[in-house]
């Protein structure tokens, strides 16, 4: 990608973070959003009500993750006891342990925020997996992740906050094994002057897409979770406190009319060498 569409794209993209959370990069955000899950029962009772028997209980996600979503995704990275997957992107690395504690695998967890990787450490004994999960700061370009040193790859809802996607894909292809799959949620349509779809991206990146379709029921619940937080919006500022509170209310404010356009998708793809 030239360098000023690049610029551009890296511009928005803190426009937007800033209009969504109230600071101008993800890293801070996340670290301020995360600090504040943890004082937030209140946001867990909006969920369940929107997600109904589709809200993963104990995973405590930052992210519109179902259970139908961590079951196919389960389902298609196929792997077996001991091989080792990676999330990036993993917030407090609830959905990857979820997916880890029912099918054995090793698990490392990458993410920009250092709250979120402090909380997801503490958290591995939660899901029986002393030993087998660890997480660590890294982001979508530069993983800190060995070459070819993954089975199989992850990332739940959050590709829409990198401006350069093939370099995101390059960086995810080669930490994986030939054959190696990556599952992703994340949504297309979202974004101003970025690709309609991910499908160019992964190609260029060499991946073979193999199912690339759009959740079942995701508007729905998404739109009902932020018609929760700005009907309990004192509520939340009570339990919460403002600095933990507004960028919640800040997302459910500026988010429902770019759902208008958007769609949430479930891809899978698979490194292929030839
Ligand atoms: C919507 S949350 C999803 C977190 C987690 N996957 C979950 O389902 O709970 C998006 C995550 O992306 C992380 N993030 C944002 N930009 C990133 C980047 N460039 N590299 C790595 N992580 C990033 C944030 O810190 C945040 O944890």
């Amino acid at each position: 990608m030239n360098n000023l569409k690049l610029g551009v794209k890296k511009g928005l993209m803190s426009l937007i973070c800033f209009l969504s959370y109230g600071k101008w990069n993800f890293r801070d955000a996340y670290n301020i959003i995360y600090e504040g899950q943890t004082k937030n029962n209140h946001s867990k009772e909006i969920f369940r009500k929107a997600f109904g028997d589709e809200y993963p209980e104990d995973v405590e996600n930052y992210s519109f993750v179902t259970l139908s979503d961590l079951n196919n995704i389960t389902n298609h990275l196929s792997l077996k006891k001991g091989d080792c997957f990676a999330d990036i992107a993993c917030g407090r690395g609830g959905p990857s342990m979820w997916i880890a504690r029912k099918n054995g695998a090793v698990l490392v967890g990458v993410d920009i925020s250092d709250n979120a990787i402090n909380s997801a450490n503490s958290r591995t004994e939660d899901f029986g997996l002393n030993g087998r999960a660890k997480f660590k700061t890294g982001n979508f370009y530069e993983t800190g992740l060995g070459t070819e040193s993954c089975d199989g790859a992850i990332s739940i809802d959050a590709l829409w906050h990198v401006p350069d996607r093939t370099k995101a894909f390059d960086e995810i292809w080669r930490i994986l094994k030939p054959g190696g799959k990556f599952v992703f949620t994340s949504w297309d349509g979202n974004i101003p002057f970025m690709p309609d779809d991910h499908k160019d991206s992964l190609n260029e990146s060499g991946f073979k897409i193999l199912v690339y379709e759009e959740t079942k029921g995701w508007k729905e619940r998404q739109l009902a979770v932020y018609k929760g937080i700005l009907e309990s919006k004192d509520i939340l500022i009570e339990e919460m406190g403002k600095k933990y509170a507004l960028p919640l209310i800040k997302e459910a404010k500026t988010t429902p009319p770019v759902l208008e356009k958007s769609k949430r998708i479930l891809v899978v793809a698979e490194k292929i060498v030839s």
